[in-house]
């Protein structure tokens, strides 16, 4: 369970309060497309609201490295911000200068300012102590409830940090709370499944969860590169040559806790119209290239889902963005959706698949954090999170 304090151990009353958010959202012709990200900080910001201080938002869009960036600016996101909390939140010019600290001074009990995004500066990026102290000197106190983008040590997400008491906010607590109870004091059976697209992102992962797991399927495109490892013919799929070794070690390892796929939707072409067939994994046609896990892999994941009290899962079981080939995930939600289990879905695609299919609220609980949960599971101490007090 997470040990650090939180915005109900600090006197936030008529204080300046430097909230950093994560509203790196998708936008789609100048609107913001998903605002789930934004939706998960209402708890901290309207707490903040309610006990009258004067709350100063602060997040990253995009990679703008460094550079102003029009279409970046997080004006959308205010406009959003302003309608789920049925109230207007200004937008400042910029994150740090002469103008930003006026419109901060202006301020009254309860209300919000969302300032400009910080990766326009280069400081944000690299730490630098100078913009540090400038961001810094906006606030009298600091909540980081940006779990999506705590691991990165960066300016709004560590420096600050060690310059304001330091705290953190509700969507923090609980992606911690979720995800460390898992990983440390898990009901057994505790039963992770990972996908994605490729196995070097999530060597650390499987590294890690295989001393805590008691089995642990493996799908999506990651599976291809132990299949060819356990000596499988794997056709055109992708499959990374270099991992090979490791992929052969962490099998010996993992001996019967690591399920891979029996067999496969294949495909002739990487397309979403492509032909397609369900073969075994033994039977992979040498022009043909896996896309998706079969029905009969699905029937045997069930039983270990079935059993499990604990379900960690991240990374989609095929190339979900093809209808055709987007089976495999689905009867993942699926079963997750109707398990009794503890459930937790990391971010990023597997989030986003969950959520296309309206199911996000069956899940016990849907990270905000793609890069970060997964560094999390890969048992990493996240630096915006190590920045902040302890108990
Ligand atoms: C994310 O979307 O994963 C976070 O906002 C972090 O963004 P980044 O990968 O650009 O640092």
């Amino acid at each position: 369970m997470s040990d650090r304090r939180t915005i109900r151990d600090v006197d936030v009353k008529g204080k300046r309060v430097l909230v950093r958010v994560d509203f790196n959202v998708p936008l789609d012709r100048g609107k913001v497309a998903d605002d789930t990200r934004i939706r998960a900080a209402l708890p901290t910001i309207q707490y903040l609201m309610e006990q009258g201080a004067r709350v100063i938002l602060m997040s990253h869009l995009g990679r703008p490295k460094g550079k102003v960036q029009k279409e970046l600016r997080l004006t959308p996101v205010a406009e959003r911000l302003s309608g789920l909390l049925e109230r207007s939140v200004a937008m400042a010019v910029d994150c740090v200068g002469a103008e930003v600290e006026t419109a901060v001074d202006r301020l009254r009990p309860g209300d919000v300012l969302l300032l400009g995004n910080l990766r326009f500066h280069p400081g944000e990026e690299a730490n630098d102590p100078e913009f540090v102290s400038r961001l810094a000197s906006l606030g009298e106190v600091y909540v980081n409830d940006a779990f999506g983008t705590a691991h990165r040590a960066h300016a709004s997400t560590e420096g600050v940090a060690h310059h304001l008491p330091a705290v953190a906010g509700f969507l923090m607590e609980k992606e911690l709370n979720f995800l460390s109870k898992a990983l440390e004091s898990p009901e057994h059976p505790f039963v992770a499944i990972l996908g994605g697209a490729k196995i070097s992102d999530k060597i650390g992962v499987v590294d890690n969860l295989l001393g805590k797991v008691d089995a642990l399927l493996i799908g999506g495109g990651m599976a291809n590169t132990f299949l060819k490892a356990q000596g499988h013919q794997v056709g055109q799929s992708l499959v990374e040559e270099e991992s090979l070794p490791l992929a052969r070690e962490l099998l010996d390892r993992a001996g019967r806790k690591l399920i891979l796929p029996m067999d496969v939707a294949v495909a002739d072409r990487f397309d979403a119209e492509a032909q397609s067939k369900i073969v075994s994994v033994e039977e992979v046609p040498a022009e043909w290239r896996i896309l998706d896990i079969g029905p009969v892999t699905v029937e045997h994941f069930a039983q270990e889902l079935y059993m499990a009290k604990t379900v960690v899962w991240n990374g989609t079981m095929g190339v979900a963005e093809f209808p055709r080939f987007a089976a495999g995930t689905q009867a993942i939600i699926e079963m997750l959706a109707e398990s009794q289990a503890t459930t937790i879905v990391g971010g990023g695609e597997t989030a986003a698949a969950v959520q296309q299919v309206g199911l996000v609220e069956k899940m016990t609980h849907v990270s905000t954090g793609g890069g970060a949960s997964l560094e999390l599971l890969e048992g990493k101490v996240l630096p915006g999170v190590a920045a902040l007090a302890d108990r």
